[in-house]
């Protein structure tokens, strides 16, 4: 039987391969070992370790633990908190303290969970005694947060609170007056919204609300975008 596929187009697609586009898939074409999951895993665990066991400021003196993030290394929504507490510190993992576990119920309300989402913060080691991390610390910091997001390539962020939103946006915000505001960050989408540390300090129904509007339009967003 002669070949049903037209002449040169076998080597068409499989060139396709090699560049990585796998929806087109013909009877005796593996599919090749690659794919976009697993390289963005690599290429997250590439920004893990060219991150190290840094010392690039003075946080790291005082820190037990780096908290690199979590989450899905492909996600298609991003949340960036401001950086690690006492308990995130103690154990390696951002928002685990009580805070994160309101923000788990911020991201359940929307229909999401911690595993499907990534979470990171601007800086990775702990500021002592939780106070803000300072300019030259969130510079030391900021390659890193920008070479994961790179990385993930999520369809939108999130900006948790003041801190987060005013480095991202590199101005300084009123997150009072500037949550529920879409923006961009190197032209993804930026929610910015409440840190959930303050909603716990502010726990109105009003505040809520705000901030489930906010990751409502946020997750509308990333669902219109579309799947892959
Ligand atoms: N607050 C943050 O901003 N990040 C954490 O990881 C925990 C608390």
């Amino acid at each position: 039987m002669t070949d049903p596929v037209r002449p040169g187009l076998l080597e068409q697609i499989r060139f396709l391969h090699e560049l990585g586009v796998d929806a087109l898939r013909l009877p005796g074409i593996p599919v090749p070992a690659g794919n976009a999951e697993t390289d963005t895993v690599s290429s997250l665990e590439a920004v893990r370790a060219n991150l190290g066991e840094c010392t690039r400021c003075a946080l790291s003196k005082g820190r037990q633990t780096i908290v690199f993030g979590v989450g899905n290394p492909s996600a298609r929504l991003m949340f960036i908190g401001e950086g690690p507490g006492e308990e995130e510190d103690r154990l390696g993992e951002p928002f685990v303290g009580r805070a994160g576990k309101l923000l788990d119920r911020m991201i359940a309300a929307i229909g999401l969970s911690r595993e499907q989402v990534y979470i990171a913060n601007i800086v990775k080691c702990r500021p002592p005694g939780n106070r803000n991390p300072r300019e030259d610390e969130i510079a030391a910091c900021f390659e890193f947060l920008v070479a994961q997001i790179e990385s993930i390539q999520p369809r939108a962020l999130v900006a948790l609170g003041k801190v987060a939103a005013s480095v991202l946006l590199q101005d300084p915000i009123a997150i009072t007056h500037a949550r529920g505001q879409m923006r961009e960050f190197r032209g993804i989408p930026l929610m910015l919204t409440y840190h959930p540390a303050y909603l716990l300090r502010q726990y109105t129904r009003a505040n809520r609300q705000a901030v489930y509007d906010d990751l409502r339009q946020v997750k509308a967003l990333v669902d219109q975008a579309g799947s892959g």
